[in-house]
């Protein structure tokens, strides 16, 4: 029998006739009484059925994934590495069986799920065994979230001769409600490092996000290298808002963010913002800059928005743009570019519609489909652009009209820099203040009335940096409303509840206590008791 084969009759003793393929007769364990339907899981799943006993994770547990070239290797790699991290407990993956194997998470591959979304997964959590069922490695992963989710914080060490993490048993049936869901951050107003970009996406993937909106350039900073222009970095990147040294990432350090966010089965999306909130490639090249209206560049610290332009008629800008999209696009992977388009109020209408239709071109000679924020509506763009809708609904019924995808980013309610109250220790309100209960209660659905479901492609929280400059500010700001959109991205509207849902959050605390996340206690929370 080869190792494969045996690797599979040894599976399927698990899933069959418990334990024969253990010399040892199984000691039977007096699980005490669980509810898997009362467990703190944020997103809430679909369908949750409890079978009221558990599943004992400890040392005698074992991962088997199905085979390694689909990715779902990497998944069993990433749980195991995540309860080593958390329980210290080694965990092998694929490795051929050994007498000491007592239970097994199972990751297997199938078509055999209840929704066809890319992204479905199921869970049969039993006493010797979970069995994760996906159709590909990004539901399987969407998946080991929700397993995570169930371990618990103690160990119990009573029950056996070694300390076991009792899993509630049960079966969970879980699909999200939308294909698209992001974070956007703005390390343009102020630079964050890639360690500080890291954990925010590790804290984004437990939560099940899909989606990393990088804003990468900004009149106060540029933060990409691009080789072939290099003041873009010697020049543009050296500033911040408030006048801080600023920084860039070269392109082997956003290679790397990009694979990072692709093991947690996250696309990174680059953003160039452009023809306006284009200062800082101005003040690089000034020859870029549209005289008119626009301002005359200059070090930029300062959080004004709407003074600086490319010049629409200048073949050199199209050059340059045409370099930035071949180069970044050479380095990410993720089938969108982010073209800005936003609050170009120094740039005449005539001059934005004629740069919106050149740069989405660009970026489809490049092979990738733009987004841009609601503004480029004003442009006749192709169907296959996608429109991020921020602050003007009629921009975004407009595109859809024209049977174009929207993202959801409504400012008042999901910008993840508004306030919570006029106590905030950080933030802006210019939009509205959002405190935690508003930014869960609102329905993505039907927030722009008119917009058909179908093109609705999914909901993003933009977190822009003008008042932070850490991980500590940025993680105020952040959470605890990201938990909150992250439920708005999967779970549909009638299975949500802020009553009930405030229960679940509070049951995030030991995650974000053992993550060293600085969330914002708001009092609408019970987080003590
Ligand atoms: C934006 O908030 N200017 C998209």
């Amino acid at each position: 029998m080869n190792t494969r084969s045996f690797l599979t009759s040894f599976i399927a003793s698990f899933f069959v006739v418990p334990f024969i393929g253990c010399s040892d007769a199984p000691k039977k364990i007096p699980y005490p009484e669980t509810d898997l339907s009362q467990a703190a899981l944020i997103p809430k799943p679909l369908k949750v059925v409890a079978t009221h006993s558990a599943f004992g994770l400890d040392s005698k547990t074992a991962i088997y994934t199905a085979q390694a070239a689909n990715g779902f290797e990497k998944v069993g790699q990433f749980l195991s590495n995540k309860i080593q991290t958390q329980l210290s407990l080694n965990i092998p993956v694929n490795e051929s069986p050994l007498e000491a194997v007592e239970r097994i998470i199972y990751i297997n591959q199938t078509e055999a799920l209840e929704s066809d979304a890319p992204e479905a997964y199921q869970l049969h959590i039993k006493n010797d065994s979970v069995l994760l069922n996906a159709r590909t490695a990004a539901g399987a992963f969407r998946g080991i979230q929700t397993l995570r989710q169930l371990i618990p914080e103690q160990s119990n060490d009573t029950l056996a001769e070694q300390p076991m993490w009792l899993i509630p048993s049960g079966k969970i049936d879980d699909a999200p409600n939308f294909g698209y869901r992001g974070a956007m951050l703005d390390v343009a107003r102020h630079f964050f490092t890639v360690e500080e970009v890291k954990k925010y996406i590790d804290l984004l993937a437990y939560y099940k996000y899909n989606a990393f909106h990088m804003h990468l350039t900004d009149d106060q900073g540029w933060r990409i290298e691009i080789k072939s222009w290099p003041k873009l970095t010697e020049i543009g990147a050296q500033s911040e808002v408030g006048g801080g040294p600023g920084g860039f990432y070269t392109q082997e350090e956003f290679k790397e963010l990009v694979a990072y966010a692709a093991k947690r089965h996250i696309q990174v999306i680059p953003e160039i913002d452009m023809p306006g909130h284009t200062n800082a490639a101005n003040l690089s090249y000034p020859i870029f800059h549209a005289k008119g209206k626009a301002e005359t560049p200059r070090v930029r610290t300062d959080m004004k928005v709407g003074y600086s332009s490319f010049d629409a008629y200048k073949d050199t800008v199209y050059v340059f743009v045409d370099d930035v999209v071949r180069e970044i696009t050479a380095i990410s992977p993720s089938p969108y570019f982010h073209i800005g388009g936003d609050e170009s109020h120094a740039t005449p209408k005539k001059d934005y519609i004629h740069f919106v239709e050149k740069v989405e071109k660009i970026v489809q000679k490049h092979g990738k489909k733009a987004i841009g924020w609601n503004e480029i509506a004003q442009a006749n763009i192709s169907q296959t652009t996608v429109g991020q809708f921020w602050n003007e609904p009629e921009s975004a019924l407009k595109m859809v009209e024209k049977g174009n995808q929207i993202i959801l980013s409504p400012a008042k309610k999901i910008y993840l820099d508004m306030k919570y109250d006029t106590l905030s220790k950080h933030g802006l309100h210019w939009a509205a203040y959002i405190p935690v209960d508003d930014a869960y209660n609102w329905d993505p659905e039907t927030y722009v009335e008119g917009l058909p479901k179908e093109q609705i492609l999914g909901i993003e929280a933009p977190l822009w940096s003008e008042t932070i400059s850490n991980s500590a500010e940025l993680e105020y700001l952040a959470f605890p409303r990201a938990i909150g959109y992250a439920e708005l991205g999967w779970t549909p509207a009638d299975q949500r509840n802020w009553e009930e849902y405030k229960i679940r959050l509070k049951g995030q605390v030991p995650y974000l206590n053992r993550n060293d996340v600085n969330f914002y206690r708001t009092e609408l929370v019970d987080w003590e008791n």
